[in-house]
C-alpha cells in the first residue's frame, strides 16, 4: 500500500485551475454519442471515470477521436449503437454504469455490464425496476439489485408513467431521463419517494436541452418527455470546471487564510455543488464570486463557526464540510446525507472512523454525522481512503491544522482528479523565497537549504538563462518580446541530477557564460517573458516544500512564501567570488570587467519596470559579505526555523 505524507501546512493562498466536471463530462459524452451529428467537447475531464465512459462508448461502436489536450470529437450514432453484443467493464464509475444501462436497455442489443467489487455492492435496483416497467430485459447476473447486469433486446412499451424511487440515488432518474428520448414516444416518470440530490437533475435537464430535448417538469414529482424529440448535436461544447473539486480549495482558503481562487466555475455554473461556497460563507468564510471564478478567504474572526446544516443538495461537496468541521469553533452536524452510504464507500462510516483518528469526537447516524473538533489535531494520523477519491481529497485539508497527515492509497484521486495533490501543493506547500543580486551566493545557499529540509529547489535564474540561450540558438533577437516570450512559454528544458538539458542537449555550462548572463538580464526585463515563465515557476511548488531563488520569488512568484530572505553581498565581494569560480573552471576572467558587468546587471535588474530587484518589506536581509557558505546557510536556516515556529510547523 502506498502512502503520501503531507507536511504540516500553515497557509493556503493562490489560484487553481479546476479539472473538468465529472458529472458534466460523462453526461455530455453519452448525449453526444446518442445524438445525430458530430460534437466537439472541450475541457473534458481526463480521469478514471471518464475513461470508463469513453472506452464503453467505443466498445459499442461510437466513433471517438482525441483532438488535442482534453478536446474530443464524438460521432453521434443517432440513438443506435452500431455494436449489438458487448462486454462492458465499468470500473467504479456510477456516472457511467447508470446512464449506460438505461441507454443500452433501449437500444436492442446484448450487453453485459460489470465493475470492480465495490461497484457490485452499489445499488442499481431502482433503475432496473423502472426499466422493467416499460418492457426492457435487464437481468442481474450476481446479487439481485446490484451489478453485474445482462441486457437483452426487448419490445419497449410506454404505457403509464414509470414509477421510480428517488431516495437512493438521483442517477437513476438521470439515467432514465437521458435514455427515454431514444423511444421517440412520450414518456413520463413519476417519483414515488422524495428525490435526493436535485441539483444533479438540473445538470441533466440542462445538458439534454443543449442537445435539443426538452423535459416538462412538475415540481420534483413528475417528469415528461414529449414525443418525437431527438438528440441533435449542438456542435461545440465546453465542460465547466468541477464544482465538487472546487470545494477542497475553497475550504483550504477558508481554513488556511486565503485568498484561494478556483478558476473554471463561477456564478453562472450549472452545477449545484457551487452552492458549497454559500455553505462556507454561512459558517464565516469570505467568498467572492466572478463569472469564471470563486474565491474564498478565512473568516474575519479567523475561525469557522460551528454549524447544523441540511446538505442533501450538495452531498459530494458536503464531505469537505465534514473535514472543515475540524476547524470550527464547536459541534457541527451534517444532516440528510443518507446517500453517502451507497457511494464509492459507506462514506458516513468511513468519515467517522477517519475523523476520530485526528482527535475529533464523532457521532454517526443513518443519515447524519456530527463532528466535535478537538482543540488540536492529532499529528501523524494515517488516513485510510477506501478507494474513494473524495476521502483522499477532503482529508488532505487536515494538514492545514499544522500537523502532518498521511494519506493512504493517494492514487485513488485518479477517479476524478489525477493532479489533485500537485494542485493542493501549489497553494499550500511551504515556500522559502531567496532573492538577491547576481553572485550573492544565493544559488549555492538555496540548494543547500533545500537539501537540509528535503525540499525541492528552483533556480529561477536558469529559466531566464535558458530563454536567452534558446533565443540565441533560434536566431530570435532579444528585443523581440513576443518571439522570446513564445520560446519561454514552451522551453523544452529538463533539470536532471544537477544537469540542465535544453531540447535534450546538455547546456549546464553553456547557460553560465558571461554572454548568456548578459542575455538573461535583458530577456528578464521583458514583461511578456516574465509572464510566460510565471506558471512554470509556480508548478515547482510541491510537497514537502520548495526553496526558490531569484529576483522576484518573494515579491511576485510566491508572495505568500513562508519565509523570505534577501541575500546580498557587496559588489566587490560578489565580483571576487565570480572571478574565483571562473578561474576554478579554467575559464578566462578579468576582475575589472566582472565588477563592471555585475554593476550594470544589478542596475538593469533593479531599474526594470516589471518585478525589479528589491528587498520585500517582509523579507529578512542576510548580508553575506563577511560570511562563508556554511555561515550563510546557517543564517537562512535560523530565519526558516523562526518562521516555521510562528506557523506551528515542525
Ligand atoms: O540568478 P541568475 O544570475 O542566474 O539570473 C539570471 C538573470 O535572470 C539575471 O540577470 C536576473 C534574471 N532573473 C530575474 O529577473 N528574475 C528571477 N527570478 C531570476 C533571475
Amino acid at each position: 500500500m502506498s502512502s503520501l505524507t503531507l507536511p504540516p501546512l500553515r497557509a493556503a493562498a493562490g489560484s487553481v485551475r479546476l479539472p473538468g466536471s465529472k458529472s458534466i463530462s460523462n453526461r455530455m459524452l453519452l448525449l453526444a454519442a446518442l445524438a445525430e451529428g458530430t460534437t466537439e467537447i472541450r475541457d473534458l475531464l481526463d480521469s478514471d471515470d471518464t475513461r470508463v465512459m469513453l472506452a464503453a462508448l467505443q466498445t459499442v461502436g461510437v466513433g471517438i477521436t482525441v483532438l488535442g489536450s482534453s478536446a474530443w470529437r464524438v460521432e453521434g450514432c443517432g440513438g443506435v449503437f452500431p455494436v449489438k453484443d458487448a462486454d462492458l467493464f465499468m470500473g467504479n464509475a456510477g456516472t457511467a454504469i447508470r446512464p449506460l444501462t438505461a441507454a443500452l436497455a433501449l437500444s436492442g442489443g446484448h450487453y453485459r455490464l460489470s465493475g470492480v467489487p465495490r461497484m457490485h455492492e452499489r445499488p442499481i435496483g431502482d433503475l432496473v425496476d423502472g426499466l422493467l416497467q416499460i418492457g426492457a430485459d435487464v437481468r442481474y447476473t450476481g446479487t439481485p439489485g446490484f451489478p453485474p447486469l445482462a441486457i437483452h433486446p426487448a419490445r419497449i412499451e410506454l404505457t403509464g408513467p414509470i414509477r421510480l424511487r428517488g431516495d437512493v440515488s438521483s442517477q437513476f432518474l438521470t439515467a432514465l431521463l437521458m435514455a427515454l428520448p431514444l423511444t421517440g414516444a412520450e414518456a413520463s416518470i413519476e417519483m414515488t419517494t422524495e428525490l435526493i440530490s436535485k441539483p444533479y437533475i438540473e445538470i441533466t435537464l440542462n445538458l439534454m436541452a443543449r442537445f435539443g430535448v426538452e423535459v416538462r417538469r412538475e415540481g420534483w414529482q413528475r417528469f415528461t418527455i414529449p414525443a418525437g424529440q431527438r438528440y441533435r448535436s449542438p456542435g461545440l461544447l465546453h465542460v465547466e470546471g468541477d464544482a465538487s473539486a472546487a470545494s477542497y480549495f475553497l475550504a483550504a482558503g477558508a481554513i488556511g487564510g486565503g485568498p484561494v481562487r478556483v478558476e473554471g466555475v463561477g456564478r453562472n455554473s450549472i452545477q449545484g455543488d457551487v452552492r458549497f461556497a454559500d455553505a462556507l460563507q454561512a459558517i464565516g468564510a469570505r467568498i467572492e464570486w466572478g463569472e469564471q471564478f470563486i474565491e474564498a478567504s478565512a473568516p474575519e474572526s479567523g475561525k469557522l463557526k460551528a454549524f447544523d446544516l441540511d446538505l442533501n443538495q450538495i452531498p459530494d461537496a458536503a464531505m469537505t464540510l465534514a473535514v472543515a468541521a475540524l476547524f470550527a469553533d464547536g459541534r457541527c452536524v451534517l444532516r440528510n446525507i443518507a446517500s453517502w452510504r451507497v457511494k464509492e464507500t459507506d462514506r458516513i462510516a468511513a468519515m467517522a472512523t477517519e475523523l476520530r483518528k485526528l482527535g475529533a469526537t464523532v457521532e454517526e447516524g443513518a443519515d447524519y454525522i456530527a463532528v466535535s473538533p478537538a482543540s488540536t489535531l492529532n499529528a501523524g494520523a494515517a488516513i485510510d481512503t477506501y478507494d474513494d477519491h473524495r476521502m483522499a481529497m477532503c482529508f488532505s485539508l487536515a494538514a492545514l491544522g499544522g500537523v502532518s497527515v498521511a494519506i493512504n492509497d493517494p492514487q485513488c484521486v485518479n477517479k476524478t482528479f489525477p493532479d489533485y495533490f500537485d494542485a493542493l501543493a501549489e497553494i499550500t506547500a511551504p515556500v522559502i523565497a531567496i532573492d538577491g543580486p547576481s553572485a550573492s551566493g544565493k544559488g549555492t545557499v538555496a540548494e543547500r537549504v533545500a537539501a537540509v529540509l528535503g525540499y525541492h529547489y528552483l533556480d529561477s535564474g536558469s529559466l531566464y538563462r535558458l530563454t536567452a540561450l534558446a533565443a540565441a540558438r533560434a536566431d530570435v533577437l532579444l528585443d523581440d518580446e513576443a518571439g522570446v516570450a513564445a520560446l519561454a512559454a514552451s522551453l523544452p528544458a529538463i533539470f536532471e541530477g544537477g544537469r540542465v538539458l535544453l531540447a535534450g542537449d546538455d547546456v549546464t555550462d553553456a547557460i553560465r557564460t558571461e554572454e548568456v548572463s548578459a542575455g538573461a538580464s535583458k530577456v528578464a526585463a521583458l514583461p511578456a517573458v516574465r509572464a510566460a515563465l510565471l506558471a512554470r515557476q509556480r508548478a515547482y511548488r510541491r510537497f514537502p516544500g520548495l526553496v526558490a531563488d531569484g529576483r522576484d520569488m518573494g515579491s511576485v512568484v510566491f508572495p505568500a512564501a513562508m519565509a523570505k530572505v534577501f541575500l546580498t553581498a557587496s559588489a566587490q565581494v560578489r565580483a571576487e567570488r565570480r572571478y574565483k569560480q571562473l578561474i576554478a573552471k579554467g575559464m578566462p576572467a578579468n576582475m575589472h570587467a566582472l565588477l563592471q558587468d555585475l554593476q550594470e546587471r544589478d542596475a538593469r535588474d533593479a531599474q526594470r519596470s516589471v518585478a525589479p530587484l528589491r528587498q520585500c518589506d517582509d523579507a529578512d536581509l542576510v548580508d553575506t559579505t563577511p560570511l562563508d557558505i556554511d555561515a550563510a546557510v546557517a543564517a537562512v536556516m535560523t530565519i526558516v526555523k523562526r518562521q516555521q515556529g510562528k506557523s506551528g510547523n515542525s
